[in-house]
């Protein structure tokens, strides 16, 4: 196992924590606002837009990690090419479909209520995708070490 492997994993391994912490604070904002009928403000556009970029930013160290896993054939965790391609990378981008979601069809929408309604959907879509990757690769409070 390479030092620069280690290094990409500790960083795609620890951002994690600012990834969920983003997705649990904003989906918990918007479905708030959309039960309660509030008025859409700049800090909803903002979580929203904070959570896809954090989101983004996993997704990104993923891949690099991904490509370096595939020219070594194996990892930190033990789990097989397959199972992080199939159980990982998949809801890993489907996840970031959510996140995208929530920014675009919220920024579109007309009112408030559909604002929220939107966000909700794709932070909801995506909570469950990042949930979902996690499992593969251990559960949310996975720290493989080498
Ligand atoms: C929402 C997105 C993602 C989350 C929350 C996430 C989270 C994690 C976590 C927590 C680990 C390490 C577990 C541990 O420390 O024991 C991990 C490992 C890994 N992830 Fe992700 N990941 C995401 C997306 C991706 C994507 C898109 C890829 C690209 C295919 C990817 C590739 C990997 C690889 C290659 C490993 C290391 C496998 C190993 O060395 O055994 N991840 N991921």
């Amino acid at each position: 196992m390479g030092t620069f492997y280690f290094f990409l994993f500790q960083a795609h391994s620890g951002w994690r924590w600012v990834a969920l912490l983003f997705l649990v604070v904003t989906t918990i904002k918007v479905v708030i606002g959309w039960a309660a009928n509030q008025n859409w403000s700049n800090l909803d556009s903002r979580l929203v837009s904070f959570t896809n970029i954090a989101v983004s930013i996993q997704v990104l160290l993923g891949i690099f990690l991904y490509v370096m896993f595939l020219t070594q054939g194996a990892g930190i965790t033990g789990r097989s090419i397959g199972a992080i391609s199939g159980g990982h990378l998949v809801p890993a981008l489907l996840a970031v479909a959510g996140t995208g979601f929530a920014v675009g069809r919220s920024r579109r929408a007309q009112n408030s209520r559909d604002k929220f309604k939107f966000a909700s959907i794709g932070l909801i879509v995506a909570d469950l995708m990042v949930y979902g990757a996690l499992a593969t690769v251990g559960g949310i409070f996975a720290m493989a070490t080498s």
